[in-house]
């Protein structure tokens, strides 16, 4: 898979369906000369190196060759300073002010499979499921090796990259910038889309068209956030859900992050991916090593959906923690009760859950310390004995009796001002001497910088864990980072805080997930703060939002699909009239929102209605049944919800079977003729079984039967909406409708 010409100094790392071909150039820095669709190894790719004849206005490291300028080639990893003036990816300052680098290629070594990066989350490969080219570069007057890795997977189209800097001499050096991945593409015809929102709106999808000068987004808040996520794609005006050229890249890191796109003014393209340069430095001393978070690239040239089911594989078997069993139904306490509850009522919610077929019931916040409002107690993680005078213990007996596990809600890195931890650790709080510290929710954040305070947590969660026989832990995080300072590190090196805390947050989950391999892990930041691919690594799912109406819930699933797989995003069915937009939307489309997720439950069953009930315990029902198509699916996304009607679906490995969900936002009255929803990606030949999952949730079974070309071509006919209201048409009619169906190929009956 990776070619390597030693007389020519060229790289060519091809499986079967991409190419990336780089080389050593004159000066004996890296240069880019190709990523795409693959094409066949030769001799020599000298083809591809661009004829530059001299620019004007261009500065050059060679006076008898003035045509080599490093503003017109395109690298691999660029510095600035030597005749490039576009930002760059590394930055190192010596002890006389001066920024300038000059990494010459070393040498290079393949090897099978791929390498861990030293206490970062990262995509894994067995030996045989990828290969691994390291190539190392010198500094000469800096001492200093600089090295990149490119991974390439052997049977999807997906090279990762991380860089790494060791300094070798007696002095320091400081780092002021290592992305992750640089990346030269000749010409600018491309859209910028990225998942952008804020609080209850996050990842909605953007687009942008390039321009010469620079587009970014990035986080500084100590977590990825709920404003940008670590993702961007780059993709040709044409290209379209199912069609066209397009590049994903995707950073595998959950703090500060840069993204960031410039065209120059020759209309080449420069992508810069990685930790945010602003606030950042890192000290080397001798012999020490900095390594990058790792990068992704995704390459697809069939349109979104199919850069997105590269993504979705890449993370189902290379990233995201794996669970041995299906993932439980699961009942969540915190909108039914909030902070209001005690051990007999969270009990009666449990079993009558129980009955409808749930199988996790998960104790939200509010079960620790003095805990009854978002005012006090995070850090004291020791039971509420108000709440539970007989000890969370007896709770947890309780419920595993009836059949269901038990799951908790943490908040780890989070301390309040009124706790018994602020009592007796205060300088355990992230501060800046002498200034005032913000607060977010009433809340200060714990330095996870600190090795005593990441263990402090990991013997008290621990503790947890074993005494309630936990199932399931929500790992929550509600607020950004302010007044970023640590106590524990020295005056030069406080640009080092924000990697550091992350580093602590990562061990303390290494460390509980090592010693609990069986626990099912969901992040959460305040909802989808930090849904990012640092955290899935160490986790099996992150809750989406904290909106959990179904209608903003489109949007937000629609645009977290593009990279992140469905059965990752927490998804519930919660009470109405909505909590975050007081909105009332069918029951029936609640859920048929959340079976494209990980499916559960956010209300009080004690307070719905015999019917609800029935029909709850029909949702689980028809869930279950499916639960291992939606999990284990590949999903396609179908209408995009900002077009008032949304759809997406889900089919097997070979086209047998098919879970298709349609969702009509507003109602428009007398509506034309019932619309058709062309299904894709069936088996064109072959009969299929329409069964349709039913508000009131019967499956009806009796829908005519039609081809797989048929489906694909003309459509599956959806229900036809009709608002001058009566009884008949009750079923279909008004605003928020939604049509859930099951195909099954009749080959397979
Ligand atoms: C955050 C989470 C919610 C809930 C509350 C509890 O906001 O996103 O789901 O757990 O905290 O305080």
């Amino acid at each position: 898979m990776i070619y390597v010409n030693e007389s020519k100094m060229e790289f060519h790392l091809q499986n079967e369906s991409i190419s990336y071909i780089f080389h050593v150039m004159k000066n004996g820095q890296l240069g880019q000369l190709y990523y795409g669709k693959r094409i066949s190894q030769k001799d020599s790719f000298a083809s591809l190196i661009q004829v530059n004849s001299p620019t004007p206005n261009t500065a050059h490291p060679y006076l008898e060759d003035p045509a080599f300028s490093l503003e017109t080639r395109l690298q691999e990893f660029p510095s600035y300073g030597t005749t490039d003036f576009r930002d760059p990816a590394l930055e190192l300052e010596t002890e006389n002010g001066a920024t300038i680098s000059n990494f010459v290629y070393s040498s290079f070594e393949i090897h099978k499979g791929k390498k861990k990066i030293n206490g970062l989350p990262a995509t894994y490969a067995a030996d045989h499921e990828a290969e691994t080219l390291e190539i190392r570069l010198w500094d000469r007057l800096l001492e200093a090796e600089l090295k990149l890795t490119y991974t390439l997977f052997a049977d999807l189209p997906v090279l990762t990259r991380s860089a790494s800097i060791t300094n070798h001499r007696l002095e320091a050096l400081k780092l002021n910038r290592l992305m992750s991945l640089s990346f030269d593409l000749p010409t600018s015809d491309y859209e910028f889309l990225h998942l952008s929102g804020a609080w209850a709106r996050e990842r909605n999808l953007k687009k942008r068209k390039l321009e010469q000068g620079i587009q970014a987004i990035s986080s500084v808040r100590g977590s990825s956030s709920h404003a940008q996520n670590p993702f961007a794609v780059l993709k040709k005006e044409e290209t379209t859900e199912f069609s066209g050229e397009v590049i994903g890249f995707s950073l595998v890191y959950s703090s500060n992050f840069l993204a960031q796109v410039e065209v120059d003014h020759y209309g080449t393209t420069r992508f810069l991916l990685g930790i945010h340069p602003f606030q950042f430095s890192w000290e080397l001393q001798k012999g020490d090593t900095f390594d990058t978070p790792e990068a992704i690239i995704v390459f697809s040239d069939h349109g979104l959906n199919g850069m997105s089911q590269v993504f979705h594989t890449l993370y189902r078997e290379h990233l995201v923690r794996k669970t041995n069993t299906a993932k439980p139904v699961m009942i969540n306490n915190w909108e039914a009760t909030y902070f209001d509850f005690d051990e007999e009522k969270l009990f009666e919610i449990a079993s009558a859950s129980q009955q409808l077929g749930v199988e996790l019931f998960v104790l939200d916040d509010g079960w620790f310390g003095k805990r009854n409002s978002d005012k006090t107690s995070l850090g004291d993680w020791f039971v509420n004995r108000d709440k539970f005078p007989q000890g969370l213990d007896t709770l947890a007996a309780k419920i595993q009796k009836l059949g269901m596990q038990f799951g908790l809600w943490f908040e780890p890195e989070m301390i309040s001002k009124k706790s018994e931890l602020m009592t007796e650790h205060p300088d355990w709080v992230i501060q800046t001497p002498d200034r005032t510290s913000s607060f977010g929710r009433n809340q200060f954040v714990l330095d996870f910088s600190k090795q005593e305070v990441v263990d402090y947590l990991y013997q008290k969660i621990d503790t947890i864990i074993k005494s309630t026989k936990l199932s399931y832990i929500k790992w929550d995080m509600n607020r950004n980072i302010t007044e970023a300072y640590s106590n524990s590190l020295p005056v030069h090196r406080q640009g080092e805080f924000f990697h550091r805390y992350i580093l602590g947050v990562y061990q303390l989950l290494e460390r509980l997930t090592n010693a609990h391999p069986t626990i099912l892990i969901e992040t959460c930041a305040g909802g989808g703060g930090r849904f990012d691919s640092g955290m899935l690594y160490y986790s099996h799912q992150a809750w989406t939002s904290d909106n959990t109406d179904a209608i903003d819930r489109l949007s937000i699933q629609y645009g977290t699909s593009l990279l992140y797989p469905i059965e990752t995003m927490g998804s519930h069915v919660s009470a109405v009239p909505n909590h975050q937009t007081y909105r009332t939307v069918p029951l029936s489309t609640r859920a048929n929102t959340a079976f494209f997720g990980t499916f559960g439950y956010e209300l009080d069953p004690l307070k719905l209605s015999e019917e609800d009930r029935e029909i709850i315990k029909n949702q689980i029902k028809f869930f279950k049944k499916h639960r291992s198509l939606l999990h284990g699916g590949t999903f396609i996304r179908l209408m995009n919800p900002t077009t008032n009607q949304a759809a997406w679906m889900v089919r097997n490995g070979d086209g047998s079977a098919a879970i298709v969900g349609y969702y009509n936002i507003l109602a428009g009255a007398n509506p034309a003729q019932a619309k058709k929803l062309r299904i894709p990606s069936l088996n064109p030949n072959e009969a299929y079984k329409i069964v349709s999952f039913e508000p009131d949730g019967e499956v009806d079974e009796k829908h005519e039967r039609l081809m797989g070309d048929e489906l694909m071509n003309s459509g599956l006919a959806l229900k036809l909406r009709f608002n001058g209201v009566n009884a008949e048409m009750a079923e279909t009619a008004g605003d928020f409708h939604s049509e859930v169906y099951y195909l099954t190929s009749l080959l397979e009956e």
